[in-house]
C-alpha cells in the first residue's frame, strides 16, 4: 500500500490517504510537541509522500497547531488539495460554560475561531471532539446539517463518544434525510482495542469511516520505554509531566513483548508493525499519525510498504486480544450453532459483531449447568 492509494471517508465521496497527519504535536505549548520548523518539515514530507489528510483541533497547543496548519496551507496554496479536519468541544474561557461543550452556541463560536486560525472559509471535516454527556443528539445533528448547507463545513464526524450516541444520531439523520456522520475518531491500537466491541461494528453497519488516534499508544508501541515493575522508564511523552493517559499496564507490556518479537521477525520497527496492523484492520479508513520529530515521521511513513504474514498477524491478534465478556460470548460460532439448531447458516454478508478473543470450544453435546 502507498500513501497515495486514497480511500473514501466512510460512505462519502471524499478521498483521503490511508494515513492522516496529526498535529497535536505541532507546537511546544503542551510540553511534548515540536517547534514550528520541525512541524513544517513534517507537513512538507507528508504531502511529498502523497498524504492529503490533516487532523487538528481548536485547542491543540492552545490554537497554535491550527495557526501553523493555516500558515503552511496558505503559503503553499494548498487549500484545494488538502482535506483539513478540526474539532470543537473543550472549554476555552474559564468561568464561561458556553465557551465549551457540544451545544450550538459553542459549536458556532468554536468553528468561527478555527476558520480564522486556519485562514480558510470552510473546514472539510468538522468533529465533535468529545461527548459532553448531556447535549441532545438532535441539537448537534441539526447544527452540523445547517453548517453543511451554509458551506462552512463539508462533512462532519464524531470523536470520543459512546457507540449508542453516534448510532442513534446516524439513524435519526437517515430517517430525517439530514447530513449523515462521515467518520469516527477514536483511540485504537494494539494496546487499546475496546472499540472493536461496539464502535467498529456499528460504524460498519452505518457506513461510517474510522480514523484511529494514538495508534502507537502515545509512543509505548515504539518499544522505547523499558519496563520497571509495572511502570516504564525512558525518554518521551509518557514519562513527561503532561502525560494524561497511563499506558504502563500489565496488558500493554505483554502486547509490546509480542509486538517486538514479531517486528524482529519482519525486520521492521515496532512502530511500523503496529501501524501496519492498524491500517489493515477491518473498518479502519485512515490512521492518524503522531510524531514529534522528522525521523519519527519517516519511520512511521515506512509502515505501509509491507504485509504482515497471516501467522504473525495471528500472533499480534491473540497477543493483544480483549477479555471475553458478556454479551459477546453469545455470538461465538458454537453458541450460534445452538441458536440455529446446530445447522450452519451462511448470512448474506459476514455479521458486524465482535465475537471475542478465544478460539471457540467444540459444540457441547449437552447443556452444561448454568448455561442458558
Ligand atoms: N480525538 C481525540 O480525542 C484525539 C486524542 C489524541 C490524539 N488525537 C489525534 O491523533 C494524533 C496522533 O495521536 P498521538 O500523538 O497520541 O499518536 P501516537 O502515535 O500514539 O503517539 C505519538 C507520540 O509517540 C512518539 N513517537 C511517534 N512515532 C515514533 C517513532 N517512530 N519512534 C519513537 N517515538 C515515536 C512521539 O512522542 P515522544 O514525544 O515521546 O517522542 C509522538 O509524539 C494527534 O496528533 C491528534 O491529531 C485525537
Amino acid at each position: 500500500m502507498n500513501l497515495n492509494e486514497y480511500t473514501t471517508l466512510g460512505r462519502t465521496g471524499l478521498r483521503v490517504s490511508p494515513l492522516c497527519l496529526g498535529t497535536m504535536t505541532f507546537g511546544t505549548e503542551w510540553g511534548f510537541g515540536a517547534e514550528e520548523n520541525v512541524s513544517r518539515q513534517q507537513f512538507d514530507r507528508f504531502l511529498d509522500a502523497g498524504g492529503n489528510f490533516i487532523d487538528t483541533a481548536d485547542g491543540y497547543t492552545s490554537g497554535h497547531a491550527e495557526e501553523m496548519v493555516g500558515k503552511f496551507v496558505t503559503e503553499g496554496k494548498l487549500r484545494d488539495r488538502l482535506v483539513i479536519a478540526t474539532k470543537y468541544t473543550f472549554g476555552v474561557q474559564p468561568g464561561n460554560p458556553n465557551a465549551g461543550g457540544n451545544g450550538r452556541k459553542n459549536l458556532y463560536r468554536a468553528l468561527e475561531g478555527s476558520l480564522r486560525r486556519l485562514k480558510t472559509d470552510y473546514v472539510d471535516l468538522y468533529y465533535l471532539h468529545a461527548w459532553d454527556t448531556f447535549t441532545p443528539i438532535e441539537e448537534v445533528l441539526s447544527t452540523m446539517d445547517d453548517l453543511v448547507s451554509e458551506g462552512k463545513i463539508r462533512y462532519y464526524g464524531m470523536s470520543d463518544t459512546p457507540a449508542w450516541y453516534f448510532a442513534r444520531m446516524q439513524t435519526i439523520a437517515e430517517k430525517e434525510g439530514k447530513e449523515r456522520i462521515a467518520t469516527l475518531q477514536l483511540e485504537y491500537s494494539l494496546a487499546e482495542r475496546n472499540i472493536e466491541r461496539e464502535h467498529i461494528p456499528a460504524a460498519q453497519e452505518l457506513g461510517i469511516g474510522l480514523c484511529p488516534w494514538s495508534p502507537l499508544a502515545g509512543g509505548l508501541l515504539t518499544g522505547k520505554y523499558k519496563r520497571e515493575g509495572i511502570s516504564g522508564k525512558g525518554e518521551g511523552r509518557l514519562t513527561g509531566p503532561r502525560s494524561i493517559f497511563n499506558k504502563f499496564t500489565e496488558h500493554n507490556w505483554r502486547v509490546l513483548e509480542v509486538l517486538q518479537d514479531v517486528s524482529k521477525k519482519l525486520g521492521k520497527t515496532p512502530a511500523q508493525v503496529a501501524l501496519n496492523w492498524l491500517v489493515t484492520q477491518p473498518g479502519v479508513t485512515s490512521v492518524i499519525l503522531g510524531a514529534r520529530t522528522a525521523a519519527q515521521l519517516e519511520d512511521n511513513l515506512g509502515s505501509l510498504a509491507f504485509t504482515i504474514p497471516p501467522d504473525l498477524r495471528q500472533r499480534l491478534d491473540t497477543g493483544s486480544a480483549l477479555e471475553d465478556v458478556h454479551p459477546y460470548n453469545f455470538y461465538v460460532p458454537w453458541m450460534q450453532a445452538r441458536v440455529s439448531g446446530n445447522v450452519t447458516v451462511k448470512p448474506w454478508r459476514p455479521a458486524n459483531i465482535y465475537v471475542g478473543a478465544t478460539a471457540p470450544p467444540a459444540v457441547p453435546e449437552t447443556k452444561a449447568a448454568g448455561e442458558p
